[in-house]
């Protein structure tokens, strides 16, 4: 089996977590968190990094710190956040700015007249947004299952969890870094930056704040920045210095920015060589679609894998590819098991496939699943499971 460029990387392994039992005793607050972000960089972790996809959200309601807790208990390297505003500027965990899919709004009467229809980045949606509520009113709501269809499971904890609030995940990942003893990466997205910058709430600043005020600003603080505009990966490189991702949808496909600029690039455009040595100018990794690296084809099997992984790595590039999970209904055909779209495929299989590309890291709903894949990919470990 090759292992591409995964056996490139060091890997911290036991003597890192032993060197990270040391923040044990440090005082809480701010401070501490700089301390706990001492000890390495992006380029120390282990690698295949694993990325719990909003938390462990194949397990939990996703962006709930329930769903961060699970996927640090099992195993994930780094925890997501995906960012969106409130009308009162306070950055909020969730995967977009439509609630009505991911909380009870619905269920608040109080709320009834809030539902309406924008258009965000140029498509039109129904529901409740974050930028109509404030923090305070959108902390009446309670996080739910977005897909109950294949999760059925997950709505055991449906109404158990807020929206939680980036700055309450910065502190909370303090204080799991500390009990942990293992500093706490996080991997945090600006979803709609130029939607949300046209109504006077841009992110990027908040964002940069928290970052500061929470130690996490520097190259060494524990957290990526990602998002699928450029633009905004541009303007947080000049606001910190933490790592940087340019997200990287389907190839025919043009970031929301760049329509608004009329920059007629594509991404396909941008996985050329050339697109990759703009995007190495202010970024230090990539996060394509896992169908950038192995296309399918019409049935949905995986085709030939692209030069992608090699041309990035090249430009010195980093790629955290988006997203592996479990079922049926999201895995290459050929990986399937019987007709349930919500039954469990051979996903060690598909990650394995993956991972023997060369990527340097996945996002995955199922974080305990992409470590027992992963292991048998880092050197120096022996896999758990065969
Ligand atoms: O950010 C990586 C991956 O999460 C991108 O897709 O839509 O789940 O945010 P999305
Ligand atoms: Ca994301």
């Amino acid at each position: 089996m090759t292992q591409g460029g995964a056996a490139r990387r060091t890997v911290l392994g036991a003597a890192a977590l032993a060197a990270g039992g040391g923040l044990a005793g440090l005082s809480a607050g701010p401070a501490s968190a700089a301390e706990a972000g001492r000890g390495g960089g992006f380029r120390d972790l282990p690698v295949p990094t694993v990325i719990g996809h909003r938390g462990a959200s194949g397990y939990r309601p996703e962006h709930t710190l329930g769903s961060y807790r699970l996927a640090l208990d099992l195993g994930a390297d780094v925890v997501e956040q995906d960012l969106v505003p409130t009308r009162d500027g306070h950055l909020v965990c969730r995967h977009e700015n439509e609630i009505g899919g991911t909380t009870d709004v619905a269920d608040h009467p109080r709320f009834a007249s809030r539902r309406t229809t924008k258009s965000v980045d140029g498509v039109a949606v129904t529901g409740w947004f974050t930028e109509d509520f404030t923090l305070a009113e959108l902390k009446t709501l309670r996080a739910k299952e977005r897909i109950p269809a294949v999760r059925q499971r997950n709505t055991l904890y449906d109404g158990r969890w807020e929206v939680p609030t980036f700055e309450e995940v910065l502190r909370w990942a303090e204080d799991e870094g500390r009990r942990r003893g293992k500093r706490v990466w996080l991997h945090a997205e600006t979803k709609h930056p130029t939607y949300f910058r046209s109504l006077g709430l841009g992110l990027e600043e908040p964002l940069a704040r928290l970052l500061r005020r929470y130690g996490r600003d520097g190259r060494n603080g524990a957290v990526f920045l990602q998002s699928f505009e450029p633009s905004s990966i541009q303007r947080l490189a000049r606001l910190v210095s933490a790592p940087r991702v340019v997200l990287l949808s389907a190839a025919n496909t043009r970031p929301w920015d760049f329509e608004q600029a009329k920059d007629p690039r594509t991404v396909a455009d941008l996985v050329t060589p050339a697109g990759l040595k703009w995007i190495a100018g202010f970024a230090q990794g990539i996060g394509p679609t896992l169908d950038l690296v192995i296309p399918r084809d019409a049935q949905g099997r995986l085709g030939t894998p692209t030069t992608l992984v090699k041309d990035a790595h090249a430009r010195g590039l980093l790629l955290h590819p988006y997203t592996a999970r479990n079922e049926n209904s999201f895995l290459p055909a050929e990986y399937r098991k019987g007709t349930d779209p919500a039954a469990y495929g051979d996903a060690f299989a598909a990650l394995r496939t993956y991972f023997e590309q060369g990527i340097d890291g996945i996002f995955t709903d199922n974080p305990d699943t992409g470590l027992l894949a992963a292991e048998a990919f880092r050197p120096g470990r022996r896999p758990v499971s065969p």
